[in-house]
Protein backbone atom coordinates (compact mmCIF):
# COMPACT_ATOMS: atom_id res chain seq x y z
CA UNK A 1 0.00 0.00 0.00
CA UNK A 2 1.67 3.18 -0.80
CA UNK A 3 2.07 5.80 1.72
CA UNK A 4 2.93 9.36 2.35
CA UNK A 5 6.09 9.62 4.68
CA UNK A 6 5.59 13.26 6.71
CA UNK A 7 9.38 14.22 8.01
CA UNK A 8 8.77 16.78 10.40
CA UNK A 9 12.72 17.54 10.86
CA UNK A 10 13.58 20.20 13.43
CA UNK A 11 11.04 23.09 12.28
CA UNK A 12 9.54 24.70 15.05
CA UNK A 13 6.14 23.86 13.95
CA UNK A 14 7.37 20.26 13.98
CA UNK A 15 8.72 19.93 17.75
CA UNK A 16 7.23 19.23 20.99
CA UNK A 17 3.91 20.03 21.51
CA UNK A 18 3.51 21.24 17.74
CA UNK A 19 4.75 17.50 16.77
CA UNK A 20 1.64 16.44 18.66
CA UNK A 21 -0.96 18.83 16.81
CA UNK A 22 0.33 17.77 13.45
CA UNK A 23 0.22 14.00 14.63
CA UNK A 24 -3.60 14.45 15.61
CA UNK A 25 -4.21 15.84 11.99
CA UNK A 26 -2.48 13.12 10.21
CA UNK A 27 -4.38 10.85 12.54
CA UNK A 28 -7.63 12.52 11.66
CA UNK A 29 -6.19 12.34 7.62
CA UNK A 30 -5.46 8.67 8.12
CA UNK A 31 -8.71 7.57 9.47
CA UNK A 32 -10.98 9.74 6.73
CA UNK A 33 -8.97 8.57 3.63
CA UNK A 34 -8.02 5.34 4.95
CA UNK A 35 -4.57 5.85 3.46
CA UNK A 36 -0.76 5.07 5.69
CA UNK A 37 0.60 8.56 6.64
CA UNK A 38 4.21 7.93 8.58
CA UNK A 39 4.98 11.01 10.61
CA UNK A 40 9.05 10.70 11.29
CA UNK A 41 9.50 12.94 14.51
CA UNK A 42 12.41 14.31 16.42
CA UNK A 43 13.78 11.16 18.47
CA UNK A 44 12.31 12.82 21.74
CA UNK A 45 8.73 13.29 20.42
CA UNK A 46 8.36 9.79 19.64
CA UNK A 47 6.98 8.65 22.59
CA UNK A 48 3.93 10.99 22.19
CA UNK A 49 3.66 10.85 18.41
CA UNK A 50 3.47 7.34 17.81
CA UNK A 51 0.12 6.93 20.72
CA UNK A 52 -1.51 8.68 17.34
CA UNK A 53 0.18 7.28 14.45
CA UNK A 54 2.31 5.20 12.87
CA UNK A 55 5.99 7.27 13.47
CA UNK A 56 9.57 6.50 12.55
CA UNK A 57 12.79 7.78 13.83
CA UNK A 58 14.46 10.87 11.59
CA UNK A 59 17.60 8.77 12.09
CA UNK A 60 19.13 5.59 14.19
CA UNK A 61 22.92 5.45 15.53
CA UNK A 62 24.64 2.11 14.96
CA UNK A 63 25.99 2.26 18.49
CA UNK A 64 25.44 -0.55 21.08
CA UNK A 65 23.50 -0.58 24.18
CA UNK A 66 26.31 -0.28 27.20
CA UNK A 67 28.01 2.40 28.21
CA UNK A 68 27.75 4.76 26.08
CA UNK A 69 26.27 8.32 26.25
CA UNK A 70 24.07 10.44 23.96
CA UNK A 71 23.34 8.41 20.91
CA UNK A 72 19.79 7.34 19.61
CA UNK A 73 19.40 3.09 19.87
CA UNK A 74 17.10 1.41 17.39
CA UNK A 75 16.17 -0.08 20.65
CA UNK A 76 15.34 3.09 22.66
CA UNK A 77 13.06 4.28 19.47
CA UNK A 78 11.40 0.95 19.47
CA UNK A 79 11.00 1.09 22.96
CA UNK A 80 9.61 4.72 22.13
CA UNK A 81 6.80 3.40 20.17
CA UNK A 82 8.89 3.97 16.43
CA UNK A 83 7.97 1.54 13.96
CA UNK A 84 11.12 2.02 11.38
CA UNK A 85 13.63 4.91 11.10
CA UNK A 86 14.79 6.87 8.06
CA UNK A 87 19.00 6.13 7.60
CA UNK A 88 21.22 8.68 5.80
CA UNK A 89 19.10 11.89 5.22
CA UNK A 90 20.41 14.16 3.18
CA UNK A 91 20.44 16.27 6.46
CA UNK A 92 21.95 13.55 8.23
CA UNK A 93 24.36 11.23 6.25
CA UNK A 94 26.18 8.40 7.50
CA UNK A 95 28.85 6.07 6.08
CA UNK A 96 28.37 3.03 4.24
CA UNK A 97 29.38 0.74 7.13
CA UNK A 98 26.73 2.69 9.67
CA UNK A 99 23.93 2.06 6.68
CA UNK A 100 24.77 -1.54 6.66
CA UNK A 101 25.01 -1.68 10.34
CA UNK A 102 21.53 0.16 10.62
CA UNK A 103 19.75 -1.62 8.22
CA UNK A 104 20.67 -5.12 9.61
CA UNK A 105 19.66 -3.88 13.48
CA UNK A 106 16.35 -2.32 12.40
CA UNK A 107 15.76 -5.94 11.06
CA UNK A 108 16.64 -7.78 14.00
CA UNK A 109 14.11 -5.82 16.12
CA UNK A 110 11.58 -6.42 13.14
CA UNK A 111 11.41 -2.41 12.40
CA UNK A 112 11.49 -1.22 8.94
CA UNK A 113 14.74 0.72 7.49
CA UNK A 114 13.71 3.70 4.86
CA UNK A 115 17.55 4.54 3.73
CA UNK A 116 17.74 8.17 1.33
CA UNK A 117 19.99 8.06 -1.62
CA UNK A 118 20.48 11.41 -3.49
CA UNK A 119 20.86 9.22 -7.05
CA UNK A 120 20.17 6.05 -8.49
CA UNK A 121 23.77 4.52 -8.44
CA UNK A 122 24.27 4.91 -4.53
CA UNK A 123 20.31 4.12 -4.24
CA UNK A 124 21.16 0.99 -6.10
CA UNK A 125 24.35 0.77 -3.48
CA UNK A 126 22.26 1.08 -0.42
CA UNK A 127 19.69 -2.00 -1.96
CA UNK A 128 22.29 -4.42 -1.46
CA UNK A 129 21.99 -4.11 2.15
CA UNK A 130 18.75 -5.20 2.01
CA UNK A 131 16.60 -2.03 3.84
CA UNK A 132 12.89 -1.94 3.45
CA UNK A 133 12.51 1.19 1.11
CA UNK A 134 14.83 3.41 -0.82
CA UNK A 135 14.18 7.20 -1.02
CA UNK A 136 15.15 9.11 -3.95
CA UNK A 137 15.74 12.40 -2.38
CA UNK A 138 17.64 14.99 -4.98
CA UNK A 139 19.09 17.17 -1.89
CA UNK A 140 18.70 20.47 -4.46
CA UNK A 141 14.94 20.10 -4.41
CA UNK A 142 14.49 19.45 -0.83
CA UNK A 143 12.35 22.09 0.33
CA UNK A 144 12.18 23.67 -3.19
CA UNK A 145 8.42 23.27 -3.63
CA UNK A 146 9.73 22.12 -7.06
CA UNK A 147 8.72 18.25 -6.74
CA UNK A 148 11.13 15.65 -8.02
CA UNK A 149 8.37 13.72 -9.45
CA UNK A 150 8.21 16.46 -12.13
CA UNK A 151 11.37 18.55 -12.15
CA UNK A 152 13.31 15.21 -12.36
CA UNK A 153 11.09 12.15 -13.22
CA UNK A 154 13.99 10.25 -14.86
CA UNK A 155 16.25 10.07 -11.05
CA UNK A 156 12.95 8.80 -9.95
CA UNK A 157 12.58 5.90 -13.04
CA UNK A 158 16.32 4.96 -13.01
CA UNK A 159 16.39 4.26 -9.48
CA UNK A 160 13.42 2.23 -9.11
CA UNK A 161 15.23 0.26 -12.06
CA UNK A 162 18.60 -0.11 -10.64
CA UNK A 163 17.53 -0.88 -7.44
CA UNK A 164 14.73 -3.67 -8.23
CA UNK A 165 17.76 -5.19 -10.45
CA UNK A 166 19.96 -5.55 -7.30
CA UNK A 167 16.90 -6.66 -4.98
CA UNK A 168 13.36 -6.43 -6.10
CA UNK A 169 12.19 -6.77 -2.54
CA UNK A 170 13.18 -3.38 -1.72
CA UNK A 171 10.69 -0.65 -1.96
CA UNK A 172 11.26 2.43 -3.90
CA UNK A 173 9.90 6.18 -2.72
CA UNK A 174 10.65 9.50 -3.73
CA UNK A 175 10.53 12.96 -2.10
CA UNK A 176 11.85 16.65 -1.85
CA UNK A 177 9.79 19.73 -2.70
CA UNK A 178 6.14 17.15 -2.93
CA UNK A 179 3.97 19.98 -2.02
CA UNK A 180 0.55 18.87 -4.05
CA UNK A 181 -1.79 15.29 -4.53
CA UNK A 182 -0.80 16.03 -8.16
CA UNK A 183 2.84 15.70 -7.44
CA UNK A 184 2.37 12.45 -5.12
CA UNK A 185 0.25 10.99 -8.04
CA UNK A 186 2.53 11.58 -10.71
CA UNK A 187 6.00 9.67 -8.50
CA UNK A 188 3.21 7.09 -7.91
CA UNK A 189 2.81 6.69 -11.78
CA UNK A 190 6.74 6.80 -12.06
CA UNK A 191 6.49 4.14 -10.25
CA UNK A 192 6.93 5.21 -6.44
CA UNK A 193 5.92 3.31 -3.88
CA UNK A 194 5.08 5.98 -1.48
CA UNK A 195 6.04 9.70 -1.42
CA UNK A 196 8.40 11.52 1.38
CA UNK A 197 7.29 15.53 2.15
CA UNK A 198 8.23 17.73 4.30
CA UNK A 199 8.09 21.72 4.21
CA UNK A 200 4.76 21.74 2.36
CA UNK A 201 2.63 19.81 5.52
CA UNK A 202 5.03 21.51 7.91
CA UNK A 203 5.22 24.90 7.20
CA UNK A 204 1.76 25.15 5.93
CA UNK A 205 -1.21 27.87 6.87
CA UNK A 206 -3.77 24.85 7.17
CA UNK A 207 -1.41 21.38 7.37
CA UNK A 208 -4.64 19.62 7.54
CA UNK A 209 -5.84 20.70 4.32
CA UNK A 210 -2.48 19.96 2.85
CA UNK A 211 -2.41 16.61 3.74
CA UNK A 212 -5.78 15.60 2.11
CA UNK A 213 -4.65 16.88 -0.92
CA UNK A 214 -1.62 15.29 -0.89
CA UNK A 215 -3.09 11.64 0.56
CA UNK A 216 -5.60 12.30 -2.84
CA UNK A 217 -2.92 11.87 -4.56
CA UNK A 218 -2.29 7.81 -3.58
CA UNK A 219 -5.54 7.07 -5.05
O1 LIG B 1 12.48 13.74 4.19
C1 LIG B 1 11.72 14.42 3.25
C2 LIG B 1 12.28 15.74 2.96
O2 LIG B 1 13.66 15.79 2.83
C3 LIG B 1 11.59 16.46 1.84
O3 LIG B 1 11.57 17.79 2.22
O4 LIG B 1 10.58 20.01 2.37
O5 LIG B 1 11.22 19.09 0.16
O6 LIG B 1 9.25 18.14 1.36
P1 LIG B 1 10.60 18.83 1.48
Amino acid sequence: MAFILLNLKAYEQGVGKNAENLSSIAREVSESSGERIIIASQATDIQVVSKLIETFAQHVDSAPLGAQTGSILPESAKAAGARGSLLNHAEQQISDDDIKTGVARLKSLEMESMVCASSPELAAKYAEYGPTYIAIEPPELIGSGVSVSTANPDIVTDSIEKVKAVNPSVKVVCGAGISSGEDVRKAIELGSEGALAASAFVKADDPKAVLEDLVGGLK
